[in-house]
């Protein structure tokens, strides 16, 4: 079969490899790619945003399954514009990626269903929210409810930072449309955990869990990022807490979802936080994590595509997941500078010897080929990934390979999983 990946970030290198692995899959193109796609891809240069051009190649080359990696691409309604020209594609509809773009109708959807989450205020005018959270004597967080590339939170420590971080969503406009409308809300405490499933509009199958580390800074200090590496599996929760998020967060939010009018198809993914209070949503997305769907994808030994064929013909509930139990890791190399200005073009060496490390793989996220010359072309621009006995060993894994890598400011957290190393090896 022909499959078309939509997307140019590490998460799609990561599902062009994984796909690559079908013995079904004949062709695979990736649309536009990196030069890490290209490895496993025919890149074709069409953007992610361009619906009718994506459209019209998949008509043309016949495509037979569409794969979606971004979220603007889903809430641009890709999939909607292939159900009518009747190509496959996994991933939600326009509607149902609402459940990303729009944090507001995220938040109603989940204070319908009582769905643990922060409490919040919603805001469209500058100044009643200036209002409030002058009013406020807690720490809160200021987000933006539309698309903002993992950025728009702000997690802000006194009203001072609170109303600087309003400025900057709604005077200034940072996101741009992204800022129309702002939610306050309440600072929940705790670790951080990535719940990803799959669903066929009934069925949710939960993926392994892993956990992601948004700030730039090394003990999650300084500005979040898209994501600066992650691990899987994490300590916790545990099998009790994840099944009480199966039957607390996400079956009412599919419910809630359905009651809409909207069969949600695709990757649920909910940010939660493990409060003193038990485990609170931050956020749902409608896709696969960046950089989470690395270190998943690499324990998955089943085949992906077999999975998102049943996702597409509800039959969710045929497949069963085999993982790898061994834990794997991602530490994302970064543009110096990045989640702020950064500069592009910088020649990547030693990506070769870097894939030789054993069980190691370098997913590319921000690069581009120029000539023979691998450059890079974003502010994350590599995922190096790798799986071992132990979490400690994965680490040295993807240290070993980073080792051989160098470009011009590269940046990359040394502390990514220390938590759960700290908390085996003590
Ligand atoms: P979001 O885009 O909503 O997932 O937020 C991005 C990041 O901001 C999360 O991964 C958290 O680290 C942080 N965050 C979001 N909401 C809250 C909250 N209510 N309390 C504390 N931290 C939060
Ligand atoms: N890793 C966070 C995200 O994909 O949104």
């Amino acid at each position: 079969m022909k499959v078309l990946i939509v997307g140019s970030g590490g998460r799609e290198h990561a599902l062009a490899w994984k796909i690559r692995q079908s013995p079904r899959v004949t062709r695979l193109y990736c649309a536009p790619g990196n030069a890490g796609t290209a490895l496993e891809a025919e890149n074709v240069e069409i953007a992610d945003t361009d619906i009718a051009g994506l459209v019209k190649f998949a008509q043309t080359e016949k495509i037979d399954l569409v794969v979606v990696g971004p979220e603007d691409t889903l809430c641009l309604g890709l999939v909607d514009a292939l159900a009518e020209v009747g190509i496959r594609a996994f991933g939600p509809d326009k509607a149902g990626a609402r459940l990303e773009g729009d944090k507001a109708f995220a938040k109603e959807l989940m204070q319908s269903r009582s769905i643990p989450t922060a409490d919040t205020r919603l805001f469209s005018s500058y100044r009643d929210a200036k209002t409030y959270v002058a009013s406020r004597d807690s720490s809160v967080v200021v987000k933006a409810t539309g698309l903002a590339k993992g950025k728009g939170a702000i997690v802000c420590e006194d009203p001072a930072d609170a109303l600087l971080a309003l400025e900057r969503i709604m005077v200034k406009r940072e996101f741009g449309r992204a800022g129309d409308r702002v939610l306050v809300e309440e600072k929940l405490v705790g670790p951080e955990v990535s719940v990803l499933a799959f669903v066929d509009g009934a069925n949710i199958y939960m993926m392994e869990n892993s956990q992601d580390h948004k700030p730039i800074g090394e003990g999650d200090t300084g500005l979040n990022t898209g994501g600066m590496g992650a691990y899987s599996p994490t300590l916790i929760p545990d099998e009790k807490v994840l099944r009480q998020i199966e039957s607390e967060v996400l079956v009412p939010i599919v419910d809630a979802l359905r009651s809409q009018g909207i069969t949600y198809k695709g990757i649920l993914y909910a940010g939660l936080m493990m409060t003193a209070g038990g485990p609170k949503v931050l956020e749902f997305n409608c896709r696969f994590g960046d950089p989470e769907t690395q270190p998943i994808l690499m324990r998955l030994k089943s085949d992906i595509v077999d999975v998102m064929e049943a996702v597409i013909d509800n039959r969710l509930d045929e497949i069963t997941l085999v993982w790898d139990p061994r834990p794997a890791m991602c530490v994302v190399v970064a543009s110096g500078g990045y989640p702020g200005d950064y500069s592009s073009g910088k020649p990547i060496t030693g990506l070769e010897e870097a894939d030789q490390v054993p069980e190691t793989v370098v997913f590319h996220a921000g690069t581009r080929r120029v000539g023979n010359q691998v450059v890079t072309a974003g502010g994350r621009v590599l995922g190096v990934t790798a799986i071992a006995d132990t979490l400690v060993q994965a680490r040295e894994r993807c240290h070993e390979a980073i080792g051989h890598i160098h470009f011009e400011n590269a940046y990359w957290r040394k502390d990514i999983g220390f938590k759960a190393i700290d908390v085996a090896t003590t």
